[in-house]
């Protein structure tokens, strides 16, 4: 089965100010490449041909200037416009027409950084038709992070940023879906802090007893603050 993938990176990067004041966040170094390759390398070695990236209009230029089309990188770049960073849920819901209703696809977090391979977790997602389906990392301190409620081999809850949190997993930003979660987005409405969260969407797949999980295996990181960067470029130089 041909499976599409959507890479996030929008968003405003302000934990990296005053670098994100220059250059999006996605294309700052990570080791020898600017961080957005990791996540075309990840899915185009997972066989995943077909991307569209999700950009601001910060570095948009620069973006098209660095990947173009995606051939040299083994893969078909589709490039979509979120015009203000109003939450990984709304820069998801503009796949929605590159992604068709029986579609099943990856959404990777265009900051988030991992050895293991995705092959294993799409055959997983696919085989077990899951309507969608984390993965969960091991972290020390869970309550810096969505914290999921496990139930078998499903989540019951995400708690964000739980005083208690009650796994010592995190939900990374890696997440598997159906064309269907166009549906589901439509019923959320924006947080506190104003942002479609994808966390809603997940947790309305968990009510339903329909969010499946795996493990990452392997180190994993984002590298959304100046510690987290420094992390990623000692793995990845
Ligand atoms: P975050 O790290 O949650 O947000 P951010 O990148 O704006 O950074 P900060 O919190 O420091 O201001 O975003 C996680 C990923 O999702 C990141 O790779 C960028 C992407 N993203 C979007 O594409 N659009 C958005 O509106 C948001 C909020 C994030």
């Amino acid at each position: 089965m041909e499976m599409k993938g959507v890479i996030l990176a929008g968003g405003s990067g302000t934990r990296l100010r005053p670098l994100t004041r220059l250059v999006n966040k996605h294309l700052l170094p990570v080791g020898p490449y600017p961080m957005i390759q990791y996540a075309i390398q990840k899915m185009s070695q997972a066989g995943i041909q077909d991307i569209m990236l999700i950009i601001g209009k910060q570095s948009a230029g620069l973006y098209l200037d660095y990947l173009g089309t995606g051939s040299e990188f083994g893969v078909n770049l589709t490039y979509k416009l979120q015009e203000d960073a109003g939450g990984i849920a709304q820069a998801l819901a503009l796949a929605e027409g590159f992604i068709q209703p029986d579609d099943k696809f990856v959404v990777i977090l265009g900051d988030n950084l991992f050895e293991s391979d995705l092959g294993k977790y799409i055959e997983a997602f696919v085989n077990h038709q899951y309507s969608s389906m984390v993965l969960l990392k091991e972290v020390d301190d869970p309550s810096r992070y969505g914290v999921p409620i496990l139930d078998g081999d499903r989540i019951r809850m995400i708690e964000e940023k739980p005083a208690d949190p009650k796994s010592n997993y995190c939900v990374t930003g890696i997440y598997f879906y159906n064309g269907d979660v166009f549906d589901v987005i439509r019923t959320i409405k924006p947080s506190e802090r104003g942002e479609l969260e994808i966390t809603d969407v997940n947790n309305r797949y968990a009510a339903m007893n329909r969010l499946a999980y795996r493990i990452l295996d392997g180190w994993w990181t984002d590298a959304g603050t100046f510690s987290s960067l420094l992390e990623a470029n000692e793995r990845l130089s």
